[in-house]
């Protein structure tokens, strides 16, 4: 199980969800999103450190550095910044 840590809000357990996005919501973060299909970029946050995988494809283009929440899963344990 990959760990997700929001840099100043704190951590939360990934477990088959489908989507990082789904995961911190069910801890109770309160992030950004609006499409949950990758078109918006509402849920684009930094990766400050790990590995994920894109799970679907996405119309919005992230800057380097970033990713989107609701397209992706961890690979390894993670740390985001909300930007
Ligand atoms: S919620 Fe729209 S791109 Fe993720």
């Amino acid at each position: 199980m990959a760990k997700i840590t929001v840099l100043g809000q704190g951590e939360c357990e990934f477990d088959g969800q489908f989507s990082m996005l789904e995961a911190l919501d069910e801890c109770g973060f309160d992030m950004p999103y609006s499409c949950r299909g990758g078109s918006c970029g509402a849920c684009a946050v930094r990766l400050v450190s790990g590995e994920v995988e894109k799970i679907q494809d996405t119309a919005y283009e992230t800057q380097p550095g970033e990713i989107l929440t609701c397209s992706t899963i961890p690979l390894t344990d993670v740390t985001i910044e909300l930007i």
